[in-house]
């Protein structure tokens, strides 16, 4: 059996990811798709964690910019997040697979709170961790979650899932002449303010030198073959 090229991944998942063609809560058919689609890295020896975003339900900056206090729609945000990774906690273990939710903001009858040692423990036994609740803290985002933890419990590379295949010059859907990079310095994400995360998740990257690999997610297979290290997407490094 040919071997992943990466045996501990962050699977960074947008809200939107889960709610499929309808834009909005979460979709039963995707949600499951997801869910085949990291039970099949897991079997190849891959341990996986999951940072879920809340867009699907609620965005923090979408709050406040309607005149809301940031920190409070933010935490709303938080809270989407956690019944996204509760979703999927259920759509994985429905199809057999040992999950544990853990959240960076302590909510301890519904879920573990977020303990970085434990988080890497149940990585080993060959659980897919899934972290709720951001970085617990306002003003961060998920993707800035998803590098932070990334760091914390050493894994080797960032999968950004998107609806397009890749990181480009300009807008794909809207401009058909947009060209496609295979292959980027975070510098230049930073420098050109192009789409793969937001400036504090990509500038943590950079700093501890964590890969990301910007791919679709529409397309089934894809997590696999991010995973075994073929090359699809876009690469971000140095
Ligand atoms: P090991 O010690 O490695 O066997 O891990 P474990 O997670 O199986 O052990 P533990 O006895 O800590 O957890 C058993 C179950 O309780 C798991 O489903 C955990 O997710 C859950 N659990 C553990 N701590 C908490 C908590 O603080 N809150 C909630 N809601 N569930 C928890």
């Amino acid at each position: 059996m040919q071997k992943p090229k990466y045996k501990r991944v962050v699977l960074k998942l947008s809200g939107e990811a889960l709610a499929g063609d309808k834009g909005y809560g979460i979709e039963h058919t995707t949600i499951s798709s997801i869910a085949r689609q990291i039970i099949e890295i897991v079997g190849k020896g891959t341990q996986v964690a999951i940072v879920v975003g809340g867009g699907n339900i609620w965005r923090g900056v979408a709050g406040s910019q309607r005149g809301m206090d940031r920190a409070t729609a933010d935490y709303m945000g938080m809270l989407a997040t956690v019944i996204n990774a509760l979703a999927l906690q259920d759509a994985l273990e429905n199809i057999g697979m040992d999950t544990r939710v853990m959240s960076a903001i302590e909510m301890k009858e519904i879920c573990e709170p977020y303990i970085r040692r434990r988080a890497i423990r149940h990585l080993e036994k060959g659980r897919v961790v899934i972290f709720a609740a951001g970085t617990g803290n306002p003003y961060f985002s998920t993707d800035t979650t998803a590098a932070l933890r990334s760091a914390e419990i050493e894994a080797e590379v960032i999968l950004m899932a998107k609806k397009v295949d890749g990181v480009y010059d300009s807008d794909p859907i809207n401009n058909p002449d947009a060209i496609k990079f295979n292959y980027l310095d975070y510098i230049e994400v930073l420098n050109k303010g192009l789409a793969v995360m937001d400036s504090t998740a990509a500038s943590l990257c950079m700093d501890n030198k964590i890969p990301i690999i910007v791919f679709n997610l529409t397309e089934e297979g894809n997590i696999l073959k991010a995973v075994m290290g073929e090359n699809i997407g876009t690469y971000v490094g140095r």
